[in-house]
């Protein structure tokens, strides 16, 4: 694998591109690549009889991008019953075979990057760099997975016993595992848990975020077309009251791989353990209220470029992204200045073109939210920018990236999805309440670190509840199986995807005994 530079270490070890050429000549092909889009579910023998319902641009609403059609209750029935039939034979398919389908997909992904960025582009209204680094993250889970199954399920351990008598543990799949994605990473977090389950040696039911349908449909007709049997891996759209909740309250469902809201997956545990049934695993990948500390030490050049970088990315849409930075009392004014003035540059608009920082949010109700935020912001904080947004913007579910600061993180009970970034001061002695303060949240996904005190950077690591620690850089953008992936607390159950305790999670071990 080619080496991660500095400049590119947000990226993946996956597909590069040497240079602003190549990306020119990628948004070519991107913005060329446009075709009626369809998505109906993916389950055989069943009948799809629902209506189809139009897909529609974030970037410009007038704009339909493609179509779907949701799974009935007669066709998730089906897909249970294809799922726990072809799980047995999948399961006892050699771990490399399994793996060289997987690592088939990465190969055909990448050969196709142009198309998958496209629907990245117009459906998730993700920005071009954006598109890149989902499809690269895509490629490195199916790789990384292909890899880890190889190593961890290519060969029972042998384990020591008495004479006469061999003991080994085997890993195999639980049975049917569902795979319930979010829309900020549609094909990125979508293949990672597909790809996990089914190298585990499950059978998967994939269900998609409702507003990225048409992406997990084209993840999914990938990895059959690289040899994944049509019955092993089966794609179910429709909303979460009916298709999840119907998949999550079934016995005959071993587990679930979760990522979105916190209380989404409270009901899902919830569902999974009313059931008479087998005890249900549930891996659950939720949000975060993600702090950004920045003492009197930090360079406020790298600091602002880190923060913004964190906090406006995908336009804040990522759960790993930064919503409060805690800057030390002696450069706040310098760092809010120089905030503000980095913000009056960020381009935000066509997510398609080269020149956008920020493209739209997801939807209508994800635009109200962040409103509804600012209303109550503009009476309990002092707003410090808010990023000029132009006539692009018009016919799209736009908010213009604001930063307020407020007085403490108590004013912030939720987590605000979206670019939104809070700033709160602390005073040289007040290090350890700021860490209660974070830790208090209860949620414990990434945290930045901005200090040159190598005593500081380590009390802080050492005493907060989170996930992922990035010290001196940006915090959001982890690599796969470099910076694996996943918090504590309120953020998750772990383990952490992109790491190497993911796929047993997955499993189920069996010793065999046998008295030679
Ligand atoms: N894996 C993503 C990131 O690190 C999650 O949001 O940014």
């Amino acid at each position: 694998s080619p080496s991660i530079s500095t400049s590119d270490r947000n990226n993946s070890m996956g597909a590069n591109l040497a240079n602003d050429n190549d990306l020119r000549v990628l948004a070519e092909q991107v913005n060329a690549a446009v075709k009626p889009w369809r998505a109906a579910p993916l389950v055989p023998g069943a009948v799809i009889a629902s209506a189809a319902q139009d897909v529609s641009n974030p970037a410009d609403r007038r704009q339909i991008v493609g179509q779907w059609q949701p799974a009935d209750s007669a066709v998730v029935d089906k897909a249970l019953q294809n799922a726990v039939n072809a799980q047995p034979a999948w399961d006892r398919t050699p771990a490399a075979s399994r793996a060289a389908i997987l690592e088939h997909a990465a190969t055909l992904l990448e050969q196709r990057m142009p198309e998958y960025i496209a629907l990245c582009v117009k459906e998730a209204g993700k920005t071009l760099p954006d598109g890149v680094a989902e499809v690269r993250e895509a490629v490195d889970f199916l790789r990384y997975y292909a890899a880890q199954a190889r190593a961890q399920f290519g060969a029972a351990e042998k384990l020591p016993g008495p004479t006469g008598e061999s003991n080994e543990l085997q890993l195999h799949g639980r049975g049917v595992f569902v795979c319930i994605s979010p829309w900020n990473f549609p094909l990125a977090i979508f293949l990672g848990q597909v790809s996990a389950a089914l190298a585990a040696g499950n059978s998967v039911i994939a269900k998609p975020a409702e507003q990225t349908n048409l992406i997990g449909h084209a993840a999914v007709k990938l990895l059959h077309e690289a040899g994944i049997p049509e019955g092993v891996l089966q794609f179910l759209p429709g909303d979460g009251a009916t298709v999840g909740a119907a998949l999550t309250r079934d016995p005959r469902v071993a587990g679930v791989a979760f990522t979105g809201s916190t209380d989404t997956a409270r009901a899902i545990n919830r569902a999974l353990a009313a059931r008479d049934a087998a005890i249900g695993v549930l891996i659950a990948e939720t949000g975060g209220q993600n702090a950004f500390i920045a003492d009197s030490s930090a360079l406020p050049e790298q600091l602002v470029k880190d923060a913004i970088g964190s906090a406006f990315t995908s336009a804040g849409q990522r759960c790993s992204a930064a919503r409060v930075l805690f800057v030390q009392d002696d450069i706040a004014d310098k760092v809010m200045t120089m905030l503000a003035g980095a913000m009056d540059e960020l381009v935000i608009g066509d997510p398609g073109l080269l020149s956008t920082d920020v493209g739209p949010v997801i939807d209508a109700d994800a635009l109200k939210m962040l409103e509804d935020h600012a209303a109550r912001m503009a009476s309990e904080a002092r707003l410090i920018k808010q990023a000029p947004i132009g006539e692009a913007a018009a016919h799209g579910t736009f908010f213009a990236p604001r930063a307020w600061e407020l007085k403490s993180l108590d004013q912030l009970q939720k987590e605000i999805f979206g670019p939104a970034l809070h700033v709160v001061r602390w005073k040289a002695d007040q290090l350890d309440q700021v860490i209660d303060a974070i830790n208090a949240t209860g949620y414990g996904l990434t945290l930045g670190v901005h200090s040159r005190i190598d005593e500081t950077v380590d009390r802080i690591a050492a005493r907060v509840k989170v996930g992922n620690v990035y010290v001196n850089r940006n915090q959001i953008g982890a690599v796969v199986g470099v910076q694996p992936f996943g918090g504590q607390g309120l953020s998750g159950t772990g383990p952490k995807a992109g790491g190497p305790h993911y796929l047993p999670r997955f499993a189920t071990e069996k010793t065999v005994t046998v008295n030679t």
